[in-house]
């Protein structure tokens, strides 16, 4: 029995010599295998030994490249492999949910194998194991995603719990050997692509007006009624989505020449669909990851296949139904845009940006009942730290890479002939920022989905105020709210990032296209229908000096001219690896479930729907219109036109009694976001109002007229308090002049 005379060298250094490593993994790999399909038939302290001589086995793996050669270039290990996974298998299927770690093992090992490359994977794929990896995958997800029957005991419970946390783990290691198994050819990538997201000749071409998702759903009986169909809304703008039509079929082309070959064993697309409801944040980094290697033209790739994957993942339903679930995963999970998780969707969303899908990408998240879905939402503010320089999250880069799942850049990785990474900004370019189209196809949803659904909702908060309707007419949650609010704020953010753009502002305040009217309608509506709430009658808590609100400061440097700095360390295709402390996962848990305390009890009593504030909006709206109007005659006379005048001069008139107005409330619905001093707006407001009146003579007549009958504050008119400058940024901006200026 080998694994009893070596029990007492289980310490690494005695263990056997390399040559006998293939000879003894076999022998445990029998044994494994005969404990699976004959139960029993081996006694438990021998079962454990042969676990243990595993785990022995899999850290000389996760130590030394020789260990991982010697085993991984074997046909026969590969096979042996192969028939223990696929008993281990079956026996799950039956419910032999002990064996679970047993199994999680095989795969632990064959990943750490796989990180030789070329002839491992082509063995572990020639082999089968690759197959049964696939349905061990499938199984977990199935045992992890069985609710828990109710009403049993609290142990019972816990056992039931910890049987799917296992699952999980396996989970987690199978998306991790995944992704070590096509790391570095394109050709299995592809393939796992085809096994992922169903292969493209057997799918109908893309119809981007009509996502899968909506068009199942039975009640087409529109509750909205401006909606004249479903697929109408706003289309495809430019070029863009005709290229992605046209590339489809290119993409079946090429896909069909590379795909033959295919091992269709298991073949089961959309398997992935369901892993984001069931992981945590820091279990789910392998699958993010598994779609950067595949779609980032990333250095050493083959970046036209890549762009064949990305085509491919968004032209497939099942592709697009696990990005919404990524998506919607970043969302739920307040998911930081210095996470790994997080770059590793902006590295995705830069690619699709890239291959002109992001309006394709936007539309198929569409859904009837949201203004702004979850996932677009998500999928805005993911475009939008496309657009913002990554040097702010370059700072944090070793932090997060050596975060609790151990994704150290693996030593294996200095092995690669194309590792080091040089050139890397000739490589790729920075994005095209604002190729017109985007901002374009932005406002065009604005003007026609967003902005309009918004008004109608503020209109009758107004109402309700007034008395005019009745408070039971509004039919919106919190939850509701909340959702259209996160959408509104992220396009705002967007919007301010364009409008630093000479071109895409340009698009913006277009005088047919643009989106200047419908701005100053939505402030006048805001600023009509919703008070001002006043901070201190309630919370005596002052506003925290803001140190920067993240648009201002960061979106500064985002101009077009520069090239996109990406951060290298997550440029680089990476295998999952031996870590130093291999029990992934485990501890990383407890982390995550502590960070629910962070939610503000705030008291301040806000609890009807249609009292929301919509905070921080007036203020973004004052902002652009502010950099709008800036010497630009059309604008101003479009502002006074649309009635805008007043309303922006009201974002002045802030009580000074009550400073903290507009300020605290994104808390209220729990939003965590940066705290603005109310001089923020007021400021705004006043350089707006300038910007309004610069060479206006009409404006200046209206804002006079407005003098005779409210107040107006100094700093408005007085020509000598105030002056303008440009920021580092090269923004306009203002502030008070030397010695003269008007009391703050
Ligand atoms: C890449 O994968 C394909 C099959 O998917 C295989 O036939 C080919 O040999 C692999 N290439 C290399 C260099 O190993």
């Amino acid at each position: 029995m080998p694994w009893t005379s070596t029990t007492e060298h289980s310490d690494a250094d005695k263990s056997p010599a390399m040559s006998l490593l293939p000879e003894l993994l076999l022998t445990v790999l029998f044994g494994a295998q005969a404990s699976f399909t004959h139960p029993g038939i081996i006694l438990p302290s021998k079962e454990l030994l042969g676990d243990s001589e595993l785990k022995a086995i899999i850290k000389r793996t996760q130590k030394g490249r020789d260990a991982r050669e010697v085993l991984g270039f074997s046909p026969r290990i590969w096979e042996a492999l192969t028939e223990t996974l696929r008993a281990g298998n079956d026996q799950l299927t039956t419910n032999k949910y002990n064996l679970v770690p047993r199994v999680r093992d095989l795969v632990i090992l064959a990943r750490n194998l796989l990180a030789t490359k070329e002839r491992a994977q082509n063995y572990a794929s020639d082999e089968g194991f690759e197959a049964e990896v696939r349905r061990l995958l499938d199984i977990c997800i199935d045992k992890a995603s069985k609710p828990i029957a109710p009403n049993i005991d609290k142990q019972t419970h816990e056992t039931e719990m910890h049987i799917k946390g296992n699952y999980k783990k396996v989970m987690i290691t199978t998306l991790q050997f995944l992704n070590n198994l096509m790391s570095q050819n394109e050709t299995r990538k592809l393939h796992v692509w085809l096994h992922m997201f169903g292969t493209p000749a057997a799918s109908a071409p893309p119809n981007p007006a009509v996502p899968a998702k909506s068009s199942q759903k039975p009640k087409g009986k529109s509750s909205q009624v401006n909606k004249p169909s479903p697929g109408s809304g706003v289309g495809i703008v430019g070029s863009s989505a005709l290229g992605a039509r046209h590339s489809h079929k290119e993409t079946v082309a090429k896909c069909n020449f590379l795909s033959a070959g295919f091992n269709a064993k298991y073949y089961k697309p959309g398997f992935l669909t369901e892993v984001p409801r069931l992981l945590q944040p820091d279990e789910i980094q392998p699958l993010p990851m598994m779609l950067q290697n595949g779609v980032v033209p990333l250095e050493g790739t083959d970046h036209a296949m890549q762009a064949v994957r990305c085509k491919l993942m968004l032209a497939q339903g099942y592709g697009r139904s696990l990005l919404r679930e990524i998506l919607v995963f970043l969302g739920a999970w307040e998911v930081d845009e210095d996470d790994f998780c997080f770059r590793m969707m902006a590295q995705v969303t830069e690619a699709i940006l890239l291959n002109g899908l992001i309006p394709y990408a936007y539309e198929s998240f569409r859904d009837e009942k949201d203004i702004v879905t979850p996932a677009q939402s998500v999928l805005l503010k993911l475009l939008a730290s496309v657009y913002r320089q990554p040097e702010a999250g370059r700072d944090h880069s070793t932090s997060s890479s050596s975060c609790s799942f151990g994704i150290s850049t693996p030593s294996v990785l200095s092995e690669s002939p194309t590792s080091p990474v040089t050139d890397f900004e000739e490589a790729f370019d920075p994005p095209p920022i604002i190729e017109s189209s985007i901002p374009t196809f932005f406002v065009a949803v604005l003007r026609k989905q967003v902005i309009p659904s918004t008004i109608r909702i503020i209109k009758l908060q107004g109402a309700i105020r007034e008395g005019k309707a009745k408070k039971e007419s509004f039919e919106l949650s919190l939850w509701d709210l909340d959702r259209i609010y996160e959408g509104l704020y992220q396009f705002f953010e967007l919007l301010v990032l364009f409008s630093e753009d000479e071109e895409a502002k340009r698009v913006l305040i277009s005088s047919d296209k643009g989106i200047v009217g419908d701005l100053v309608v939505f402030l006048r509506e805001l600023d009509k229908a919703i008070p001002r709430w006043v901070a201190s009658k309630s919370t005596p808590q002052p506003p925290s000096p803001s140190p920067s609100p993240p648009q201002e400061k960061e979106t500064g440097k985002g101009g077009s001219g520069k090239a996109l700095k990406v951060n290298e360390a997550y440029r680089v295709e990476r295998p999952f690896d031996v870590y130093p402390n291999f029990k992934d996962g485990e501890g990383s848990r407890d982390e995550s479930e502590g960070a629910d305390d962070e939610e503000p009890n705030d008291d301040r009593g806000l609890s009807d729907p249609e009292e929301f504030t919509w905070p921080h909006m007036k203020r973004y709206l004052v902002m652009l219109l502010s950099g709008f109007s800036w010497q630009n005659k059309a604008v101003q006379d479009l502002v006074r036109e649309k009635g805008g005048l007043q309303a922006v001069l009201n974002q002045c008139m802030i009580d000074d009694d009550n400073p903290c107005m507009s300020i605290l409330l994104p808390y209220e619905l729990g939003i965590k976001k940066v705290l603005i001093p109310y001089t923020d707006i007021r400021e705004h407001a006043i350089l707006c109002i300038r910007n309004l009146l610069e060479n206006n003579p009409e404006n200046q007549k209206v804002v006079k007229a407005l003098e005779a009958i409210q107040a107006i504050p100094n700093e408005v008119l007085d020509r000598h308090g105030y002056e303008h400058y440009f920021d580092d940024a090269g923004r306009v901006q203002l502030r008070k002049t030397k010695g003269k200026g008007t009391s703050k």
